[in-house]
């Protein structure tokens, strides 16, 4: 860098500053997340998340629509099945709550694009994102294996029912390229995958468990989520999995970790999503409601920071808020 003799700091008028602005944020970057319940009609408030709601069907539909109306080009659906049991036997139902989500949401906003989250933990009755099995210690643990099997059935059965992109948030090694090939073989060979490849273990998903009723109901994640000590496994998973054929790679949460979404988009040529969590939406909700923060100003400033760290997609509940607040 070169330095004038007489170092110089320039007063920027709004003007100038809105020319030279280095990151700017698009409501083409965001992606909408939706809790949908097997019920037509439902609009549950989730206590820990103010502004979000438990959908019914119906009521996601619409919910979809105006999301498409304020111009976000994407939801990623999550379901809450009403049947749970030890193997997640609901998740891959062609009649599931998902595949009946994504069927009624593509015919009524055909252009927007459906993510669907593909995991176990919302369908298991011990709310773990996978099939269980004992160790030869005796103690419980994911069976990877046996897990992968399932999510492609369960992978095949949203795609048989129209999503745009599979979105696999297990965390299971090898689960990427067996989707894609499943999918290939099913002449799914547009549909996408937006692999979750560096998913730490977090507390900042208190609320989702909440949200989508799927707490571990004994141990937690840490044999198959990242430890948030650790940077260079997240750019050895996230490799992997472009490997393995994902077409989006995520990290998730989003705010503990800007220096990897940094480094994976350094590293890496494939669009790179980052996950504005259910936790880092509390914090800034449950603030605001005493006044300690101004939310509208918050939330961009977190929405620019995960941009200018290098996102370029960014999955976050405060998208409608934040379409609205863009459009000027
Ligand atoms: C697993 C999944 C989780 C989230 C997204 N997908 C929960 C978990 O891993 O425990 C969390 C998202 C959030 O906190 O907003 N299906």
């Amino acid at each position: 860098m070169i330095l004038p003799d007489r170092p110089r700091r320039l007063r920027l008028t709004s003007t100038i500053r809105r020319m030279t602005r280095e990151t700017r944020i698009s409501v083409d970057q965001l992606i909408a997340p939706l809790f949908i319940r097997e019920e037509e009609q439902v609009r549950s408030p989730i206590s820990s998340m103010p502004g979000q709601y438990q959908l019914g069907i119906a009521d996601a539909a619409e919910e979809a629509q105006r999301i498409y109306d304020v111009g976000i080009p994407a939801v990623l659906l999550f379901g809450i099945p009403e049947h749970k049991d030890n193997e997640g036997s609901s998740a891959w139902r062609k009649d599931g709550v998902i595949p009946r989500a994504v069927d009624r949401i593509k015919k009524r906003c055909p252009d927007l694009c459906v993510i669907t989250d593909v995991c176990l933990c919302e369908y298991t009755d011990h709310g773990h994102c996978g099939i269980i099995k004992k160790t030869r210690r005796n103690t419980l643990d994911v069976d990877n294996d046996a897990t992968v099997e399932v999510l492609v059935r369960e992978a095949l059965a949203h795609a048989d029912a129209g999503a745009d992109i599979i979105a696999p948030s297990d965390m299971m090694d090898g689960r990427i390229g067996a989707i894609r090939s499943a999918l290939d073989a099913h002449s799914f060979e547009d549909v996408a995958i937006m692999a979750y490849s560096a998913k730490y273990a977090s507390s900042f998903y208190g609320p989702f468990r909440d949200a989508a009723e799927s707490p571990p109901a004994f141990g937690d994640r840490r044999s198959y989520q990242m430890d948030p000590a650790n940077a260079l496994e997240a750019q050895r998973e996230i490799s992997i999995d472009i490997a393995e054929g994902a077409d989006i790679i995520m990290i998730k949460p989003a705010l503990p970790y800007l220096d990897i979404i940094r480094q994976a988009a350094d590293n890496f040529d494939v669009p790179v999503a980052a996950y504005n969590v259910s936790g880092e939406y509390a914090m800034v909700k449950a603030a605001a409601d005493r006044g300690w923060l101004d939310e509208k100003q918050a939330t961009l400033e977190i929405l620019t920071g995960i941009c200018r760290a290098g996102a370029s997609l960014v999955i976050t509940y405060f998208a409608q808020d934040a379409a609205k607040w863009l459009q000027k």
